[in-house]
């Protein structure tokens, strides 16, 4: 066991815990996660991954890769895109979300590639995806900069890895955003899944990493041919 400190939300806690107890959270919100993630979001959390499809450029027969997919939005979007001769691979390190994102993938008819498995480690072959996303993943990972590189290992030359994440607050409405973040959303989260920790941490890993407000980012970046 090694000794390094990593943050989950604002506290420091063991590389190794940090894993678990994230796992923890998303098996505790995983039946409710869509309902707060409307509620939360006001809807807007549609339009921004819609954004993020609009600008994926996916044409039929691309292979896609959603990394931390959740409960599907980002892979059930890109799937009508890709269409029949495409490969969208909806994949996370929790069986409770997969399994929630499965559940309402057959119930809209569509049977997409399901894995569960880590970022930081992909059981994926190299130079393989036309695109990689991973959307409000990336700050829930202990080691980003391994899961990058295997996000980039895993696209093709000339393939791009799209990464949506919240921003940085602008400043006149950071007062508002507080009180909404760190007082309502846990009240909000106990009120809807009983449970108000989950939502904290949630709140917290947002701040703690990105200084966010509550409107996303995207950032899109190409694999160069000559750099693998
Ligand atoms: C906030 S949810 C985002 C889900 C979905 N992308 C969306 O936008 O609705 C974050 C997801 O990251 C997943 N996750 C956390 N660490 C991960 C890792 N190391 N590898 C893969 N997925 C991970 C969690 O299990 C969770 O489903």
């Amino acid at each position: 066991m090694s000794d390094k400190q990593t943050h989950f939300g604002f506290k420091t806690v063991a590389e190794e815990e940090k894993a678990r107890k994230v796992a923890e959270v998303f098996h505790s919100v995983a039946n409710r996660y869509d309902a707060m993630n409307d509620l939360m979001s006001m809807g807007l959390h549609r339009v921004w991954k819609r954004f993020l499809a609009l600008h994926a450029r996916i044409r039929p027969g691309h292979k896609v890769l959603d990394i931390a997919g959740g409960t599907g939005d980002i892979s059930r979007l890109l799937a009508q895109e890709a269409g029949p001769t495409g490969e969208v691979w909806l994949t996370d390190i929790n069986g409770s979300m997969l399994g929630v994102g499965r559940d309402r993938m057959m119930d809209k008819g569509l049977m997409l590639p399901v894995a569960q498995c880590d970022a930081e480690k992909l059981p994926f072959p190299s130079d393989y995806f036309d695109l990689v996303t991973v959307a409000f993943g990336l700050r829930n990972m202990t080691h980003k900069e391994d899961a990058l590189a295997e996000m980039r290992r895993v696209l093709k030359p000339g393939g791009k890895l799209m990464v949506l994440e919240f921003s940085k607050v602008w400043k006149p409405l950071a007062p508002l955003y507080d009180l909404y973040s760190f007082q309502m959303l846990p009240r909000m989260g106990e009120l809807v899944t009983k449970d108000a920790e989950s939502y904290r941490y949630l709140a917290e890993s947002i701040r703690i990493r990105l200084r966010a407000v509550p409107h996303a980012t995207l950032t899109v970046e190409a694999k160069q041919s000559n750099n693998k």
